[in-house]
């Protein structure tokens, strides 16, 4: 049933006292569900604009009834309270947030408050630094003697988690500020993010690997970040701006500015747009110059920040609340627009997932037109979220509605809400296809092991002969990450599987042969010639000697995305010995060949399983044969499992003299190590080099073993 359209709330002047009590009370709760699953879930429910909203809305009920401002208001909070995984590091200087401002009056309402509140002279003008508000999630970096020693998320503001680990591995995050003069203590804050470009292309690694899909790069960011693996966060694109500070034994400069540019040279990305203003002309100047650039910007951002340039002011004009009195974030408009939902599309994924695909009215969204937008599943079409719970108030989407478009993250479309006053009275509920538009065979929500509840997906189960899965099987199997064949794309994929020229794997290699003794030539086809036919069939052969992880990526087994591909040519080495421990593993669990294929570090019982339906399949078998009949897999280099250092998991730590931080992993991993980021229980070894801190404490403290860099060498010796 959908929800009944909301009544429009009683403007704020209206509210009696008891009404307004109410209200704050119902705001604080609402403010701090959407609080708790954006900070900590990763996973916002509603658009930044309708959050802006509420918030908006309790704090003017707040200002007309001062008296009802409680400690749990919204106003007095920053973020959610930090979840259980991580250890709790209290902030000495608060991380707090900032006060927004929607449009010019708001701006010049904020100077006119600086200048009043600072008693500036009318001939006074502050200068304002003005910059990007990147759109990720906030960290604070602690640096002791110039060394890297903690790092931080903001969690409520006064309390965040420790993520040291994490962002350690973080390129742009330096382990040792740079300059000689580095205050005893200093901490630098800023923006964790994501590129839109690595976040679109992770997004597609995670689908293929069948993992968790990200809406936008912030949530991407937060999720990379906040892993208690830290070799996961260590394998995602993060980087890092720098834009403020903590705390500090000793300030190197006297301005906002100047304060950016130390930062710089200390070896931290500060971002290049950042403008000293003098007037609040130059300010708007400079908001609407974002604005424009936002859509061709490498990253997110949500709108732009001002801060006044003198830090004698900054610490005069202090704080109100949660908020600096000096700093304002002014917020760019919600890039959404309204638009008819006219039909929605069923795609067949290579795995057989049915995927539904809005088909808009072409509707002009921040800048970009935009037809198409993702529906996820068939629970989110009805209002179902991934765990269960409501989506959009619970508001099914149906074929005829009026809906809300936004661009999430600047990137995908979404439908984020229904205008049910328009709904048309012929609109029925839409009914999810049971059978797969495809081939006609049945299509099935398998039940998800982990949470026994059905799949959110809808797959086709005839996986063998289904057209649409075969033919995305093989526009994955020529993809960048796979067989990577130049001049054989998805629409190559299309006309040749559509006119039965190429049906599987094999059939590319053999390409050539056939086409020598076609009547109808590839070079007499539309859009073809000599030239390009020649530099095809170079292409195709180029691929004819491939390395074994391409090639087990290629074969598009469920849940075996390039990481998993990795791991699998590492282990076993060969494309025979792969074969045949497949086929071993098919035995029975209780095999030799499942438990070892099971117990590979990073592989569990999922992708064991895939790989186990795969192998059992003789349909897969022969076409994955006939492929090997025409090119030659090259061997993996092989994890050790004979080294002594074997299935250990080491620690380096320190500045390490004798070889690289990366050298260093990279043997270990050679040997069949793992390393690892943080010092625990299973640690076998920590490796200590000179200035190491709070990792070799913690080795100490454990027991761990701890091993000098030549120790390390004489263990690792000649392997
Ligand atoms: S300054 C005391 N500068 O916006 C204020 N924040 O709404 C310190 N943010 O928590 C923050 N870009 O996560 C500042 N250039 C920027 C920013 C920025 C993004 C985020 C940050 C902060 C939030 C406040």
């Amino acid at each position: 049933m959908a929800a009944k359209p909301k009544k429009p709330p009683v403007a704020v002047e209206k509210l009696t006292e008891t009404q307004a009590k109410v209200e704050l009370v119902r705001l604080a709760l609402e403010i701090e569900r959407h609080n708790e699953a954006y900070y900590n879930e990763d996973a916002p429910k509603i658009s930044d604009a309708a959050y802006d909203e509420l918030r908006k809305r309790s704090d003017a009920i707040e200002a007309r009834f001062p008296g009802l401002v409680t400690r749990d208001s919204p106003s007095q909070k920053v973020g959610a309270a930090p979840t259980g995984r991580f250890a709790k590091v209290p902030h000495t200087v608060p991380m707090l947030s900032l006060g927004n401002a929607f449009s010019d009056e708001d701006v010049t309402d904020f100077v006119d408050r600086v200048r009043r509140f600072l008693k500036l002279g009318d001939d006074e003008i502050p200068a304002i630094v003005a910059e990007p508000k990147i759109d990720g999630l906030s960290l604070s970096l602690r640096y002791e003697d110039g060394e890297l020693v903690r790092g931080a998320t903001r969690g409520d503001g006064f309390t965040g988690e420790d993520v040291t680990a994490n962002v350690r591995t973080i390129s742009d995050i330096p382990h040792k500020l740079k300059g000689r003069n580095s205050p005893a203590v200093c901490e630098i804050r800023g923006e964790v993010y994501m590129l839109k470009e690595d976040f679109l292309a992770l997004n597609k690694r995670q689908a293929e690997a069948e993992d968790t899909i990200f809406a936008n790069p912030r949530n991407s960011a937060a999720g990379s970040l906040r892993q208690k693996d830290a070799s996961i966060t260590a394998s995602r694109p993060l980087k890092f701006f720098a834009y403020a500070w903590g705390e500090m034994s000793a300030m190197p400069a006297k301005t906002q500015h100047g304060m950016i540019d130390w930062i710089g040279k200390a070896g931290f990305v500060t971002n290049p747009l950042t403008t000293l203003c003098h007037d609040v002309e130059g300010l708007l100047k400079f908001y609407r110059d974002i604005e424009q650039k936002r859509a061709s910007l490498d990253y997110d951002i949500d709108g732009v920040v001002y801060k006044v340039d003198r830090l004698d002011w900054q610490e005069r004009l202090g704080f109100v609340s949660r908020s600096p009195r000096w700093a304002i974030a002014h917020k760019f408009a919600a890039e959404q627009a309204t638009t008819v939902l006219n039909d929605i599309e069923i795609q067949v994924g290579r795995t057989g997932a049915l995927t539904p695909v809005a088909k808009l009215a072409p509707v002009t969204v921040g800048g970009v037109v935009v037809q198409n937008a993702t529906l996820h599943n068939e629970d989110y079409i009805k209002g179902i979220g991934n765990d269960g719970q409501p989506i959009r108030d619970g508001v099914d989407i149906r074929v005829g509605d009026t809906v809300v478009v936004q661009r999430a993250g600047d990137v995908i479309p979404q439908i984020v809400s229904v205008v049910l006053d328009k709904r048309p009275k012929s609109a029925k509920p839409y009914q999810f296809p049971t059978v797969c538009p495809a081939c006609g065979s049945h299509a099935v929500r398998e039940e998800d092991p982990k949470s026994g509840r059905p799949d959110s997906v809808r797959r086709c189960t005839n996986t063998l002969a289904c057209p649409a899965q075969a033919k995305e099987r093989l526009k994955h199997f020529v993809a960048r990450n796979a067989f990577d064949i130049d001049g054989l794309g998805d629409k190559q994929i299309e006309e040749f599987f559509t006119d039965g020229l190429v049906m599987s794997p094999a059939d590319i290699f053999t390409l050539e042969k056939r086409d020598a003794r076609a009547q109808k030539k590839l070079a007499d086809r539309e859009g073809y010639g000599t030239t390009s036919v020649r530099n095809l069939f170079a292409a195709i052969d180029a691929r004819r000697s491939i390395a074994l992880h391409r090639f087990i990526f290629g074969l598009g087994i469920r849940h075996i995305g390039e990481g998993n591909a990795k791991l699998l040519a590492r282990h076993y080495g060969t494309v025979e010995d792969f074969r045949a421990a497949m086929i071993a593993a098919g035995e029975g669990e209780e095999t030799e060949a499942y438990r070892d294929l099971n117990g590979i570090e990073g592989v569990g019982t999922v992708v064991a399983n895939a790989l186990v339906e795969f192998f059992k399949e003789p349909h897969s078998v022969k076409a994955m044969d006939d492929l090997l009949k025409e090119i030659t897999v090259q061997p993996a280099e092989k994890a050790k499992t004979d080294s002594p250092i074997a299935g250990k998991t080491v620690v380096f730590t320190g500045s390490l003299e004798k070889f690289t931080r990366d050298e260093a992993k990279a043997t270990a991993e050679r040997l069949g190590a793992k390393a690892a980021g943080s010092v625990s229980k299973k640690t076998d070894y920590v490796v200590a080099g000179p200035g190491a801190g709070s990792k070799l404490a913690d080795a100490e403290k454990l027991g761990v073993k701890v091993l000098t860099e030549d120790e390390w060498l004489a263990l690792v010796g000649g392997s």
